[in-house]
């Protein structure tokens, strides 16, 4: 395979361009919060012109992750809740996925599965996380849609690999791209200016040696993207022991995770997720799927006691 390889640069994945599909919501809202002097109620004009883009930020600001006392009912005080930083990161998450969603479906499904299980994890268990943690599950491996833009044909060469030899992809990745998609999509986040809170559990999230900060955040999504890959019965290496111990999460806690995501995965992908949030009518059946996961998640297990005694 040596002579198949390439090796990508942070600069290469830098100047990629083609993974923000622009429409002219995203475009205007773009520009508004990338304006240190944005009029705030311009923000709110465009994004009440966009029932699908409302109904994810109040999605958002009402889910467990944020924490608040009552329901938040408008436009203008979910995106105070929200702040310009974590708006932003949305507005982005919106725009690559509907190039996700369209080039590569597979790692849209995956992703957007993964995130409506950390959602379910959060909201039952009420875990103290970053709040950007949901969006950073979306974005989480937004760096194979990027590397199969830049080698179309290498990529679905090394994924065709390693589904038959039984390879996780991040493996298969290093030796055709000299870089996994974790890395990768670290760089384009980095691109972005998107901050640590989601860029250190998404470099992490193929790692065995655990970040200085964030470790909470990097677990949980380690654990969530091998649930849901082993669900889909993809190749993927063990979350990694060193940092579920430094957390406390118990590796049982993964068989009934993985028992639930297996009957959760395909009602998730059926559910006419290709091409949101472009398509208003999947996105509000996904919200009311989202909702019935939170409510029939199992707990989370942790392993508190037997780490202090
Ligand atoms: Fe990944
Ligand atoms: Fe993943």
């Amino acid at each position: 395979m040596s002579d198949n390889t390439i090796q990508l640069t942070k600069e290469q994945v830098a100047n990629l361009q083609e993974l923000l599909t622009v429409d002219s919501t995203i475009a205007q809202l773009i520009e508004l919060v990338n304006d240190p002097e944005v009029n705030f109620q311009k923000i709110v004009d465009v994004v009440e012109h966009d029932p699908v883009i409302t109904t994810a930020i109040l999605r958002l600001v009402n889910s467990a992750a944020f924490g608040l006392p009552r329901r938040i009912e408008t436009v203008a005080h979910a995106i105070k809740m929200l702040g310009l930083r974590q708006l932003r990161a949305l507005v982005l998450s919106f725009s690559v996925m509907r190039t996700t969603s369209k080039v590569e479906p597979q790692i849209w499904l995956h992703s957007y599965s993964t995130s409506v299980l950390m959602s379910g994890l959060i909201d039952t268990n009420n875990l103290p996380v970053e709040r950007d943690i949901v969006l950073t599950s979306l974005l989480h491996d937004i760096g194979r849609v990027a590397m199969r833009q830049l080698d179309q044909s290498l990529y679905i060469e090394l994924n065709q690999k390693a589904e038959q030899e039984k390879l996780p992809i991040n493996e298969a990745e290093i030796q055709h791209f000299g870089v996994s998609h974790d890395t990768v999509s670290d760089w384009l986040l980095e691109a972005w200016n998107l901050p640590d809170s989601i860029r250190t559990p998404v470099a992490y999230h193929h790692h065995d040696e655990p970040p200085d900060e964030l470790q909470v955040e990097t677990a949980l999504l380690q654990v969530v993207d091998y649930v849901d890959l082993k669900a889909r019965e993809l190749p993927c290496k063990d979350p990694s022991s060193e940092l579920m111990e430094a957390v406390g999460i118990q590796q049982e806690a993964f068989d009934e995770l993985h028992e639930y995501q297996k009957m959760k995965y395909p009602e998730l992908d059926e559910s006419g997720i290709i091409g949101w949030p472009s398509d208003d009518g999947g996105a509000t059946k996904r919200m009311q799927n989202l909702e019935k996961a939170n409510t029939m998640f199992p707990k989370f297990q942790e392993e508190k006691d037997s780490k202090t005694s």
